[in-house]
């Protein structure tokens, strides 16, 4: 995808999370705001701090949690339709990977008569989106990719106009992750960085993101799990590193044969990915 839209994109939370937050929607004169989060994001900070957001601006928020942690297809046609009939000026996802992309696919299915899905190009529906991810893994928050399933099958849908125009660094939330959640994230990260450095598409950029990330993730893994807050700042940082790398390159190999894997015997994305990259790492780094 184009260099231009991932330097464009605005990055929140430097500083502090719900005022920038605040900041934004009064800039952007949003008021109705549809929110794409899983059942337990209420418990995490950015939770408390979006239910005050709600009351001290006075603002809609219509909540859609109907998704599975491997969205299917007709969740996000169920979303497009309750965010057509709630009519947003906004898409905001909050949650992992699964929650960015079915607030994307919501996005880009709204603007689309659901009896031609597929059939004809994605377009842009105007509307803006933004992505607060609460996991360290898909990177979903900076590519403009989404991955749903149909009977069972993965179906990759990628447009620009998805790409999130704005992202909320919210670190505060790794802290909430159980271990295994977190390992199994950082695997996800850590292929998507080493395939996006091998993979035939990469270029300069992919090769520094990708880079980074892996640095990163060898530094600061140990004291992520042990939930050190430099270390959850790190590990954010890294796993959207690893998303641009793979938002330049795609994913390859090891992205490909994991999804038959991941189904057939249930596994985790991030655990699927990094069994299969184990197997691949050796025939992709010989000269
Ligand atoms: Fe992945």
């Amino acid at each position: 995808m184009r260099k231009e839209l991932i330097e464009a994109q605005i990055v929140l939370g430097k500083d502090d999370v719900k005022r920038e937050l605040k900041d934004s929607i009064r800039r952007n004169a949003w008021k109705r705001i549809f929110l794409v989060a899983g059942n337990s994001f209420f418990k995490l900070p950015i939770g408390r701090d979006f239910a005050e957001i709600e009351e001290e601006m006075g603002i809609t928020v219509e909540k859609f949690s109907g998704f599975s942690v491997n969205p299917k297809l007709e969740e996000a046609i169920e979303g497009s339709r309750a965010f057509k009939a709630f009519s947003g000026d906004v898409i905001i996802a909050i949650g992992g990977g699964s929650a960015m992309d079915t607030g994307k696919c919501i996005k880009l299915f709204s603007a689309v008569p659901e009896e031609k899905l597929f059939q004809v190009p994605w377009q842009d529906n105007g509307v803006p989106f933004v992505a607060i991810p609460t996991t360290a893994g898909s990177g979903s928050e900076s590519t403009p990719f989404a991955v749903l399933y149909r009977d069972g099958e993965k179906l990759s849908i990628e447009d620009e106009s998805i790409y999130p125009l704005i992202r909320v660094e919210d670190a505060r939330s790794l802290a909430f992750l159980p271990l295994y959640q977190k390992k199994v994230c950082l695997m996800d990260a850590l292929s998507h960085a080493m395939e996006a450095i091998w993979c035939k598409n990469s270029v300069g950029d992919s090769m520094y993101y990708g880079k980074e990330a892996i640095e990163t993730i060898l530094d600061f893994y140990q004291a992520y799990f042990e939930n050190r807050s430099d270390a959850l700042q790190k590990i954010a940082y890294a796993a959207n590193q690893a998303g641009k790398a793979i938002a330049i390159t795609k994913t390859t190999g090891g992205h490909a044969l994991s999804y038959k894997l991941g189904t057939l015997f249930g596994l985790p994305h991030g655990l699927a990915t990094s069994l299969v990259n184990k197997e691949l790492y050796p025939l992709m780094t010989r000269n």
